[in-house]
């Protein structure tokens, strides 16, 4: 019998469902909230007759509000996530990511419902040391991470009101299923490398990412909602930074093709150097990343 009922805010994307199905498989109960702006409903095929699937924007608060009061725990994982967009789309990228967030904890304090959310590494901006630790300075380069600066400021403002929740501060996210147009670097070169393209580097290809699979980021999540922590915002990453020129070479290498990345101007907002400190992780939750990027990459 199932007992404990989650609520997936975002449960069609990318993280998203994987977190579903990981769910599933450890026998909880699981209702979506997505707009399907970036998520399909194709991730969630293998557990369709599983789960309940509301299609409801978090921006709007009445519809949100009968979805969640039965609920035993919330995981917030939809956002608007492509950095160079939120530069032109400031304004739509603050109403979904903040005053969506705003919405999903004025309703986790209503109900008393404890939340674990995505945050992101990108809150650090350029980090004065690597690895970084949590305490580390938060100065976001970009308003796609301001976005997720003000989710922090949130659920420091409802932890003062008695609402449990935890910031899982995302690293880079790889894996299977990721929507190409709102992709990461690693979907990115895959795609390319597919067609025999040979993968773009924004730079010089120095700067370096730490690369977290999905399915670990899953289990991080579970963790975070069962454990004791009632407000935090926890790292997760694997502690291992690669360099994006070494990615590239590690992909073409994987793919038996010779061929040389192609360099191009950097990104604006692009940070240098992305590490996660991993020890709160392991302290607090007792999670670490277990998938290996290469081993991946040769597996698939
Ligand atoms: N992928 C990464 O490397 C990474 C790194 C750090 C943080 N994050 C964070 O993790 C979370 C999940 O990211 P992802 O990579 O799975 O992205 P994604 O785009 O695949 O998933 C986001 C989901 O949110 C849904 N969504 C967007 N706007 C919505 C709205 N107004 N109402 C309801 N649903 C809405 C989308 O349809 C999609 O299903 C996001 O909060 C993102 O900022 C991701």
């Amino acid at each position: 019998m199932r007992l404990v009922k989650f609520v997936v805010i975002g449960g069609a994307g990318f993280i998203g469902s994987h977190l579903v199905n990981y769910l599933i498989e450890q026998n909880h109960s699981v209702t979506i909230v997505d707009n399907l702006h970036s998520g399909n409903l194709s991730n969630l095929n293998v557990v369709k007759s599983e789960i309940e699937f509301f299609e409801n924007d978090i921006r709007d608060l009445s519809s949100l509000r009968k979805i969640l009061k039965d609920s035993d725990g919330i995981f917030h994982e939809a956002a608007l996530t492509v950095v160079q967009d939120s530069y032109v789309k400031e304004k739509e990228y603050y109403d979904v990511n903040v005053t969506g967030t705003d919405n999903i904890l004025k309703l986790a304090k209503e109900f008393g419902i404890r939340v674990v959310f995505a945050s992101s590494s990108s809150v650090y901006g350029n980090p004065k040391k690597v690895p970084i630790p949590e305490d580390a300075e938060r100065k976001p380069l970009n308003p796609y991470g301001m976005t997720k600066l003000e989710d922090e400021y949130l659920a420091e403002k409802y932890a003062k009101l008695g609402v449990e929740a935890i910031g899982l501060r995302y690293f880079n996210v790889y894996g299977e299923g990721q929507n190409e147009a709102y992709a990461g670097v690693i979907t990115k070169f895959l795609k390319r490398i597919e067609k025999q393209d040979a993968p773009i580097i924004y730079g010089d290809g120095s700067q370096t990412r730490d690369f977290v699979y999905v399915g670990d980021v899953a289990k991080a999540n579970l963790l975070a909602m069962k454990s004791n922590v009632k407000n935090s915002f926890i790292n997760v990453g694997t502690g291992v930074g690669i360099s994006i020129k070494d990615l590239a070479y590690m992909i073409i290498d994987s793919s038996g093709l010779k061929m040389k990345p192609i360099f191009k101007k950097a990104l604006k907002g692009d940070v240098k150097e992305s590490r996660a400190d991993i020890t709160l992780s392991h302290k607090l939750l007792g999670w670490k990343a277990k998938v290996k990027l290469r081993e991946w990459l040769e597996k698939r």
